[in-house]
This record gives C-alpha cells, sequence and structure tokens, in this order.
C-alpha cells in the first residue's frame, strides 16, 4: 500500500481506478476544474505514473492511496485512511471495473467473481462506508456503467450483467439520495481504447466499433459536467447516444439476435499484446 498527499482543496473528489483509462482521464478533468483527487488504484507502476502526472501540474491537489480494491477489508482501510488524512470526499466516482469478452465458459469462475466483486460489490461497499461523509460534503456519486447495461451484449454475459446492475442500483439509489442532496449519475460510455480486452473488442469487431471506439480524454468532459449537474446517466458522445437510443427501441428479440451475431465474432477473437495497444492508441 503506497500512499502520498500534496496540497489542499475546496473540494475533493475520489476517485477507484483513477491511475489508468477512463479513471485517469476523469482525475485529470477534475484537476482542470480545480477539485483535489484522492486516487485509490492498484499500487503498481500506473499510480507511480500519475503520482508524477500530477505532481507537475502547478497547484493540483492530490492524494493517492495503493490498494487492491478486492482484498479483504480494503474498503475499511480506505474509509480509516480517509479520515486519518481527514480527507472528506464532495465526490464519488466508482470506476473501477473490468470486463472479458468470448465464450463464456472460457473465462475463468475466479476471474467472474473478481469481476462481480470489483464491478459491484466493491461500489456498493464503499457508497455504504463513504455516506455519512458524503450526506455532510452534499456532493455527487458518479457510477460507472457503460451503454453495454442497456443492450445487454452476448458474449460479454457477466460483464454486461455487472455494468446493468451499476445502471438500475444507480437509479434507484439516486431516488434514495435524494433526500441527502447527493445525486447519483451512471456513466456510459461506448467502446474506448483503454486495455488489451478493449482493444481485442475493437479489432473483432471491425469498422462498426471502429466508427464508435473514443479515448478516454474525449468523454471525461462530458462526464464530469454530468456529474457536477447532477444528471441521472450520462452516455457521452454523439454515437453512445444513438447506440443507446436504438437500444431501448428496438424490439428485444430482435435486438438480441442481431448482437449475437454481430459479436460471435468474440468467440474465437485473438487477445491483444500491449505493444499493439500502445500502438492503437496513437
Ligand atoms: N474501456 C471501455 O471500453 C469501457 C466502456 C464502458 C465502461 N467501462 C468501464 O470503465 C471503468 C474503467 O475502465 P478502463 O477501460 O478505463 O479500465 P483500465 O484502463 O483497465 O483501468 C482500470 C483502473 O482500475 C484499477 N483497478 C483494477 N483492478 C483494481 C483493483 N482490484 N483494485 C483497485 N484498483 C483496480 C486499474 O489499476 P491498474 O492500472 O493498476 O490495473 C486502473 O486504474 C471500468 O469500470 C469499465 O468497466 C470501460
Amino acid at each position: 500500500m503506497t500512499k502520498n498527499i500534496n496540497q489542499s482543496a475546496p473540494e475533493w473528489a475520489l476517485i477507484t481506478g483513477g491511475s489508468h483509462g477512463i479513471g485517469r482521464a476523469l482525475a485529470l478533468e477534475c484537476v482542470r476544474r480545480k477539485m483535489g483527487v484522492i486516487i485509490v488504484a492498484l499500487p503498481n507502476d500506473d499510480l507511480q505514473h500519475i503520482e508524477h502526472e500530477l505532481a507537475a501540474i502547478n497547484g493540483a491537489a492530490f492524494a493517492t492511496l495503493g490498494i487492491n480494491l478486492v482484498g479483504e477489508g480494503a474498503v475499511e482501510e480506505v474509509v480509516a485512511w480517509l479520515a486519518a488524512q481527514n480527507l472528506r470526499p464532495k465526490y464519488l466516482i466508482n470506476n473501477a471495473g473490468f470486463g472479458r469478452g468470448g465464450l463464456f465458459e472460457d473465462t475463468s469462475w475466479e476471474e467472474y467473481r473478481t469481476m462481480m466483486q470489483l464491478n459491484n460489490q466493491v461500489m456498493v461497499d464503499l457508497t455504504y462506508a463513504l455516506l455519512p461523509v458524503l450526506k455532510q460534503t452534499k456532493g455527487g456519486i458518479l457510477n460507472m456503467s457503460s451503454v453495454e447495461a442497456t443492450l445487454p451484449l452476448p458474449y460479454k454475459s457477466v460483464y454486461t450483467g455487472t455494468k446493468a446492475f451499476v445502471f438500475n442500483y444507480s437509479l434507484a439509489l439516486r431516488q434514495e439520495f435524494k433526500y441527502h442532496d447527493i445525486t447519483v449519475s451512471a456513466l456510459c460510455p461506448g467502446p474506448v481504447i483503454t486495455n488489451e480486452d478493449g482493444l481485442k473488442r475493437v479489432k473483432a469487431m471491425g469498422s462498426l466499433a471502429k466508427i464508435a471506439v473514443t479515448m478516454p480524454e474525449d468523454l471525461a468532459p462530458e462526464a464530469i459536467s454530468g456529474m457536477l449537474k447532477g444528471k441521472d446517466v450520462i452516455y457521452p458522445g454523439f454515437l453512445v447516444k444513438v447506440m443507446a437510443f436504438f437500444g431501448m427501441i428496438f424490439p428485444r428479440r430482435i435486438k438480441l439476435n442481431v448482437l449475437e451475431k454481430m459479436f460471435s465474432k468474440y468467440r474465437t477473437a485473438e487477445d491483444v499484446g500491449a505493444e499493439e495497444l500502445e500502438a492503437a492508441k496513437k
């Protein structure tokens, strides 16, 4: 576990998985808006990298905690650390999560368990544990769902299920939390190139995915604006809004047959290496 604190800020946002990909872009966008950021992510090179990046930004207030959020007692540890540092986040961005594509039986159940734990359980636990603070700071919660939550997506069944959980959970909680003056928003991006799994999907899908794909920096401003405005659901980008719209109006059986055909390429998609990922980001 690593810890680092630098300076103070009037408002803090805690971002899980803020060391890489979309979480990193959300953190940098918060800093651009003069918020302090608390990054809670795995203790590794990505965390060190974002620490250096933030330290290089003039006036950036940040704190980092390196921790495996699915480890036993991790959420309690985060909350104790925040209290010890006197850090009281106004915004909670539950971003950490991951997905896997392919045939259901080609992913191990241990991995599914970790996925469900990180994508859902950690989010619920952290929100529960931080609620006393959030009731006082009266800010907002941004939960990472996906446009896939509203489809749902064959060959990504467990992932799509975890994101549907986030979607419905966020909307229901939002209604409860309005009495505490806390907003809850569900962020539903389309495909974003961040990691090997994302690139594998884009490659398998061909030109269609290439049109829809975005980079984390493209969606972060709309996501943070949406959170600050307290929007219920944020579909960042025009194409994602179109995808979500068609996802909602298409008759379910037709939609799922079409999606199954489109994503059947995922069954045999080859894994992508780190070098190929770096090349694709350029
Ligand atoms: N990429 C997409 O196409 C897409 C689309 C819609 C929604 N999403 C969702 O957006 C979120 C971020 O995805 P991403 O693509 O940006 O992923 P990413 O690039 O892999 O980043 C995930 C972040 O979470 C951290 N993390 C992973 N496991 C953790 C754990 N056990 N404890 C603490 N931190 C952990 C990672 O740390 P390390 O860097 O050290 O691994 C990293 O900072 C996820 O919830 C994902 O489902 C992604």
